[in-house]
């Protein structure tokens, strides 16, 4: 079996393919990284001693497409992977649509081509902003809690969010450029006979993660809380109630590898995919677990809110429960764990993986 992930000396794709190195011996695996992503670069070498060729490659690049030799399966990590992608300072829209959409539409012509099979590793930020911020939330004290007295939502519960929950834009352009990508995803395998899994995933978290605000956010707030870099609790009130899941890279890697050995025809091909709504926490509760970790640090208040913030992201696994008999083995807290070892270990964490 011969993988191929883009992306791959990110976060998820280096997760990925050592877990694929680890897992399936005999698998080839491969795959190409443009190094955009600050700290992608330590990965490289990284990946080599374990077997894994890494190549110089950008998804945006057609041509960059035209000499590699054929696969069976395809998983695309390569991404600008903020939610403010396209709409702050450091990146143009274009460019976000070139890495996030584009670079998409290459990688089918590729396994179409080679005819491989794809792995799209979506978002859960398909799903819409203003239903996200209509949800029916109880105020609690350190976070925002699923209200049951309320008639039910659509494609949402206390479990989370399903893959029936609306779509309608806005969505952020990060998630318009996913949600367009899986539309094409889909039609490429019902033109091309190719086979598409697509995991809209949540928050993906562990060791090794470059961390920002935006982006990563329990790594960001574990190694800025442990070198006690300011921190600030953005809009809702600015009280830190906004509530996140959490899901391990290995218990994906363990989903992914079941839907490249799945061998029937399946009904559906999009799963929601998260730690799900046992392995949730807010920032205000982030907060005390690391404050028993690293001891007290203020956190500040700033209750503008940022462009394109929710206040409870959770995704609901019953339909990849069902489908696959899979959940999540790694609980949250065993995360933040590994999330801070790993920052102690590396105290400069976020000068290596932020922006110079
Ligand atoms: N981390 C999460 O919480 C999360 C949640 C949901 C979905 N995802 C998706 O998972 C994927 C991986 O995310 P991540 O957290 O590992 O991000 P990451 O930034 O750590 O990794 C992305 C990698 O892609 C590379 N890259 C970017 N543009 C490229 C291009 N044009 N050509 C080649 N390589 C390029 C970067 O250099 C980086 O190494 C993304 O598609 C993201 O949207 C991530």
């Amino acid at each position: 079996m011969k993988l191929f992930v883009t992306g791959i000396c990110g976060f998820v794709g280096s997760s990925l393919a050592s877990w694929f190195r680890e897992h399936r011996p005999s698998f080839k695996i491969s795959g190409i990284d443009n190094f955009v992503r600050p700290g992608s670069e330590m990965n490289r070498s990284i990946l080599r001693s374990r077997g894994i060729a890494v190549q110089h490659g950008d998804v945006r690049n057609a041509s960059d497409f035209e000499n590699l030799s054929a696969v069976d399966w395809v998983i695309d990590t390569a991404a600008n992977p903020s939610v403010l992608a396209g709409v702050d300072s450091r990146t143009s829209s274009r460019q976000a649509i070139e890495h996030n959409l584009f670079g998409t539409v290459n990688l089918l012509e590729y396994c179409k081509r080679v005819d491989a099979g794809l792995i799209l590793l979506s978002t859960s930020r398909v799903y819409s902003i203003p239903a996200l911020a209509g949800l029916p939330l109880i105020k609690a004290k350190h976070a925002f809690e699923w209200d049951n007295t309320v008639t039910p939502v659509q494609g949402a519960s206390a479990n989370g969010l399903t893959t029936e929950f609306s779509t309608s834009a806005p969505v952020s352009l990060y998630g318009s450029t996913k949600l367009a990508s899986e539309f094409l995803a889909l039609e490429y395998k019902h033109s091309f006979s190719f086979p598409v899994w697509i995991n809209r995933c949540g928050v993906i978290a562990g060791a090794g993660q470059f961390g920002t605000a935006e982006q990563g956010i329990f790594s960001y707030w574990i190694n800025a809380y442990a070198q006690k870099h300011p921190l600030k609790y953005i809009g809702f009130d600015g009280s830190g109630r906004q509530v996140r899941d959490g899901l391990h890279p290995n218990d994906l890697a363990e989903l992914i590898a079941q839907q490249i050995e799945y061998s029937q025809a399946p009904a559906v091909t999009t799963f929601n995919v998260g730690g799900g709504s046992g392995n949730t926490m807010s920032l205000a509760q982030l907060t005390s677990w690391c404050a028993e970790r690293f001891g007290k640090h203020s956190v500040e208040s700033e209750p503008t809110p940022r462009l394109f913030d929710v206040p409870w992201l959770v995704m609901d696994n019953g339909r990849t429960t069902a489908q696959f008999n899979w959940r999540p083995k790694r609980d949250l807290l065993s995360i933040l764990d590994e999330i801070a070892n790993h920052a102690q270990r590396n105290p400069n964490w976020l000068d290596l993986s932020s922006a110079p």
